[in-house]
């Protein structure tokens, strides 16, 4: 089995080191944050992700699976090292890649003997050949005859079903320039029951393009899907049925095709950016990614406009909001729409009471300067008690359970906004309420 470092704890390097451990591979994970090691080393994770605390006690259990602070140890150690540390956006909108260029250099000058480095963080073309150049020149510098390999391994994680995403890939992409960096990588990702798992082996430029062009598609695909969604409230059309229509066209097919309040997460808004830069920087606009990154601000903004102009004047008035994480089973809220969509109601004057079945932590802090028009409640039936209009922004299962009785006889208005399309528009209209979705 092979020995695998992972250098970077994050939502990407815990996910992987975890599974890869779980493969049986003997896997380090390291990162610089003491208190976060020392938290994992009790079996506390910083990230709720379904299925992963269970993962990691066994394969704890089993010593497979080790956290540290201490890379030099873990370079020495393993064959394979994973790169998954964070490239967050710039102000230019391209991804700031220090951290992992930092990490090239840390790895470059504990390496002793061959080794395969693997970016696994989602890094703009040409960060590959960067991370090599970094380590050729230290192992130069220090004499060190070592041969190494890069490769580029993007992550297609979503969050919320990331350990079944890694277990059951669509594909496995690696961007290598030896056979030997492919026959350890094909031997890593030798998944159990993954016959069958499609191998795109090409170069590193290809690798790294590919991650960021199937983002792109898929926040332009829901951006189109909102954009149609907005004009067949307009006409009379039925957004469902229209992307049923849609979506049983093989070439289209019926996913990302449901409308909200647009897009959020830690890799839609960012990559869009990112690539949309990218395509500045050469001289080759991809005007389709501009133009969606502006079209998905524009769909949260018309969120607010609507409940504004349909309550009349928000002033004074109280709503109460269900999910504000960016989708369910997470408790991220990064890039969320809550995060434009309940700032700009409580400019125009209205008091949020907030539930999200784990949103509420971070949604603190989110909304800190807003504190004195929101408040967090323990369950939907408090946050939606005395309340003018109920919002829905975030599409959480346990919602479509609710008593809609319990909560109509709660409420003292009887505005319905339901931004995930999450209920049928009779079924709630004759409970009483006004019904508004997004594109019915
Ligand atoms: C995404 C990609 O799916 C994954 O492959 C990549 O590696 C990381 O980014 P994630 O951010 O976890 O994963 O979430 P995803 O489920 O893709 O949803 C992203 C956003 O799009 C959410 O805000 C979601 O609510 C929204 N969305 C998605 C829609 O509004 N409509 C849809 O039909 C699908």
């Amino acid at each position: 089995m092979r020995k695998i470092a992972v250098i970077g704890s994050g939502y990407v390097g815990l996910v992987t080191g975890t599974c890869l451990a779980e493969f049986g591979m003997q896997v380090t994970c390291v990162d610089r944050n003491i208190d976060k090691i020392a938290a994992l080393n009790q079996g506390k994770l910083p990230i709720y992700e379904p299925g992963l605390d269970q993962l990691v006690e066994k394969n704890n259990h089993y010593k497979r699976l080790e956290f540290t602070t201490d890379i030099k140890t873990a370079v020495e150690k393993s064959e394979v090292i994973f790169i998954a540390v964070g490239t967050p956006a710039k102000d230019d909108g391209g991804a700031d890649v220090k951290s992992v260029l930092q990490v090239a250099e840390d790895i470059a000058k504990y390496i002793n003997g061959y080794k395969v480095i693997v970016t696994k963080s989602t890094v703009p073309v040409g960060t590959g050949q960067k991370v090599k150049q970094i380590i050729r020149d230290i192992l130069f510098s220090k004499n060190n005859h070592s041969n190494f390999d890069v490769v580029s391994n993007p992550e297609f994680l979503r969050e919320g079903s990331a350990i079944q995403d890694f277990f059951k890939p669509d594909r496995i992409v690696l961007g290598v320039e030896s056979k030997m960096a492919e026959k350890v990588m094909r031997e890593v990702y030798s998944v159990p029951d993954g016959h069958g798992i499609p191998f795109i082996i090409t170069n590193l430029e290809t690798a790294e393009m590919i991650k960021y062009a199937a983002n792109a598609f898929l926040a332009i695909k829901i951006t189109y899907i909102n954009e149609v969604a907005n004009l067949c409230e307009k006409v009379g059309a039925d957004v469902k049925i229209v992307a049923v229509g849609m979506g049983m066209d093989h070439r289209i097919g019926p996913k990302f095709l449901q409308p909200g309040p647009g897009y959020g997460g830690s890799c839609f808004p960012k990559d869009t950016k990112a690539l949309a830069k990218t395509g500045r920087d050469n001289s080759v606009p991809l005007t389709l990614v501009e133009q969606t990154i502006i079209a998905n601000e524009i769909q949260k903004h018309r969120m607010i406009e609507k409940i504004n102009s349909i309550m009349d004047n928000l002033k004074g008035k109280t709503l109460g909001v269900l999910g504000i994480t960016f989708k369910p089973e997470t408790d991220d809220m990064r890039e969320a729409p809550s995060l434009v969509i309940l700032e700009g109601l409580v400019q125009k004057g209205a008091y949020i009471k907030v539930y999200d079945p784990a949103g509420e932590k971070e949604g603190k802090w989110r909304f800190n300067h807003i504190k004195d028009h929101l408040v967090f409640c323990h369950n939907a039936y408090d946050a939606i008690k005395e309340a003018d209009a109920i919002l829905i922004l975030t599409d959480w299962p346990q919602f479509k359970q609710l008593n809609l009785n319990d909560i109509k006889n709660q409420m003292r208005g009887n505005y319905f906004f339901d931004f995930r399309n999450i209920f049928e528009r009779h079924v709630i209209e004759a409970k009483g309420f006004q019904y508004y979705c997004v594109g019915r």
